[in-house]
């Protein structure tokens, strides 16, 4: 059985791209802060080398943990939380020799590659996971495929009453789907882009976002 680990899998889009990765009969592994699989912080370099070494041989990773756009965090080190643990993580991972026809997914956003939003380093760190994931997919294929997702308004607990409010009603009036984004809906691109359905895409940064960004 092949294994898949995903980074921040206890809520969210993780947790659902965790459902659906054993549903299509992965082992899904799950790393987070909070209880709900393995417990490693994907800040720690320490951390995460010992959860590989337990975890064994991993074809999949799935880069999806990182800090609320709403938290309080100095440029840098919400940077280094978005984007630099995607790095780490990644490093790591490629370090223990990955089995043939390994694939990553990171999670990026609509933030800062396709629009802007209030928080500065959010942006910035968005946009720098679709260049690190163009950066991979040009030096790691054809042994590993590197592709992202970013996502639109995605229902889940961090942006709880969000929807409600009236920035995220005139988002959802603006959706030609109508509606806010479901994890689900971003966990069957992600294991699409896993998957050897998408064995010749590489380095692509795939919306996930009912048309809202090519609505504006
Ligand atoms: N919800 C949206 O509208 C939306 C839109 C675009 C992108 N995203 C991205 O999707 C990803 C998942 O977001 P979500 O909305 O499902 O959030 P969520 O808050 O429901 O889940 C995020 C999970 O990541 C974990 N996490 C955070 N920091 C971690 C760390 N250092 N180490 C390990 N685990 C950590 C949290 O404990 C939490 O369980 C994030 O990268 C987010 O930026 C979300």
């Amino acid at each position: 059985m092949d294994t898949v680990i995903v980074t921040g899998g206890a809520s969210g889009i993780g947790a659902a791209i965790a459902r659906l990765a054993t549903e299509q009969g992965l082992r899904a592994v799950v790393w987070d802060l909070s209880p709900g699989g393995m417990i490693v912080d994907v800040r720690s370099r320490e951390a995460v080398e010992a959860a590989l070494a337990e975890v064994g041989p991993a074809r999949y990773l799935v880069n999806n943990a990182g800090p609320a756009s709403s938290s309080a965090l100095p440029f840098a080190d919400g940077v280094a939380g978005t984007v630099g643990t995607v790095e780490l993580v990644t490093s790591a991972w490629l370090a223990t020799d990955p089995p043939d026809g390994a694939a990553v997914v990171n999670v990026a956003s609509v933030a800062g590659n396709l629009v802007g939003t209030d928080s500065a380093w959010y942006c910035a760190g968005k946009a720098a996971i679709a260049g690190y994931t163009r950066h991979l997919a040009t030096r790691i294929a054809p042994r590993v495929r590197v592709n992202a997702v970013a996502p639109g308004f995605v229902d889940t607990p961090r942006m709880a009453g969000f929807g409600d409010t009236p920035l995220g009603r005139s988002l959802l009036d603006r959706n030609p789907m109508g509606r806010a984004g479901r994890p689900e809906d971003v966990a069957a691109a992600v294991l699409f882009l896993l998957s050897p359905a998408a064995a010749y895409v590489n380095g692509v940064l795939l919306p996930v976002d009912g048309g809202w960004t090519v609505s504006q």
